[in-house]
């Protein structure tokens, strides 16, 4: 599978995009802007840029784009306010791969910069935004060029399906049965996961550390692994509901067993143990500080776990947040055909999994600092 042709999110406005479906995604960005203003504040503090130049990577479209733009504009104007110093320029890069719905991000900045201007008491921070398609596991900035690099919920989505469990030799999956590492999966692919997850995102911290300036800063948050049985990690049972979905459409004779076999996610959920470790070992970012938080699956339910809640309701909310990220991999896999069928399988298996126990989502909110 060729991720950058296949891997992003459904794009547009309508009922089933990611635009309409990113609130799971936006309490990430609502949970570290405490970290996002440290950062903004130092760089800014220290560097003094009078261009200052800030990526966000994975940026995909819709209103948590904007939320990081507007987030940086607000908080280097407060700043401007604060110390009375010049007002930088701000450039920025909207960076995903090819496929991802620029167009709609285009089509809204006007919207945006309205949005801005008319805030109260922020002073109008010159900025200019560009679109920058192309892999963050690869380089996409000259040298020492970027002040503050920020990505959520992106760096989960690895390079590629590591290589041997795609390559199903012999005609026997190494992976049989799932789409992720799941119950039944050997342990070589957990171990396999693992290692292109270790690989892909040591790559990546290097890649940073050549693009920024020194002192320059990173914000990353991503969906981490708490639970300590790697087999049946939060992301395991999620996506375990959704291969249950496609196994009952095996049964039913409406996919083949071979597709079900050789689809594998280009994802791997790290715990945070693991994320620090590579970060120490590689020695070229300081950690400034991270934090964990814990939320529903289901974005809409923000109740206490013993209080009454819809879980019918709770599943069809859950198979949109699914729906608008999973949809054009399993389309370009197993065809347009089964989605609609897919995500409604998947609302029915996840209401009643509620029924024994919420499904959660764990972030890890990492600040660094390059050395
Ligand atoms: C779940 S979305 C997150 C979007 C947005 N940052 C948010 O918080 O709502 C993940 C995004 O990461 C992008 N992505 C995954 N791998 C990537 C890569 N190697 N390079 C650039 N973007 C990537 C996907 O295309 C997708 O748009």
């Amino acid at each position: 599978m060729k991720i950058a042709k296949v891997l992003c999110m459904v794009g547009g406005s309508g009922e089933t995009s990611y635009a309409a479906n990113s609130k799971l995604q936006e309490k990430a960005i609502l949970m570290a802007r405490p970290m996002l203003k440290e950062a903004v504040g130092e760089i800014y503090r220290n560097l003094l840029p009078e261009k200052m130049v800030v990526a966000d990577l994975g940026c995909s479209s819709g209103p948590n784009t904007f939320a990081v733009l507007s987030e940086v504009i607000k908080m280097v104007s407060n700043q401007c306010q604060g110390v009375g110093q010049q007002v930088p320029e701000i450039q920025f890069f909207l960076n995903d791969l090819p496929n991802n719905d620029f167009n709609s991000i285009f089509q809204s900045l006007d919207h945006v910069d309205q949005t801005l201007t008319a805030e109260k008491d922020t002073i109008s921070v010159p900025h200019f935004v560009v679109g920058l398609p192309g892999s963050f596991y690869g380089r996409l900035f000259p040298r020492q060029s970027v002040h503050f690099f920020h990505s959520s919920y992106s760096i989960t989505w690895i390079s590629q399906v590591p290589k041997e469990i795609e390559d199903n030799r012999n005609g026997m999956p190494l992976n049989k049965g799932n789409i992720y590492i799941g119950r039944t999966s050997p342990p070589v692919v957990v171990q396999l996961y693992q290692e292109q997850f270790h690989r892909d995102f040591s790559h990546f911290l290097k890649l940073r550390f050549d693009e920024l300036v020194p002192c320059g800063q990173m914000l990353l948050s991503f969906t981490v692994r708490n639970k300590k049985g790697i087999l049946d990690g939060e992301q395991s049972t999620i996506f375990g509901i959704v291969t249950d979905s496609l196994d009952s459409m095996v049964r039913e004779g409406i996919i083949e067993e071979e597709k079900l076999d050789t689809f594998n996610l280009p994802f791997y959920a790290p715990s945070t143990e693991e994320v620090v470790a590579i970060v120490t070992l590689q020695g070229l970012f300081e950690i400034i500080s991270f934090k964990t938080f814990v939320s529903n699956f289901d974005p809409f339910d923000d109740l206490d776990d013993h209080a009454e809640f819809d879980n019918v309701q709770s599943g069809t909310n859950c198979a949109k947040v699914m729906r608008s990220v999973l949809e054009p991999m399993i389309a370009c896999h197993f065809g347009s055909a089964i989605v609609d069928d897919l995500f409604s399988r998947f609302a029915i298996n996840v209401a009643k999994h509620l029924l024994k126990e919420k499904l959660k989502i764990f972030v890890l909110c990492l600040s660094l600092k390059r050395k």
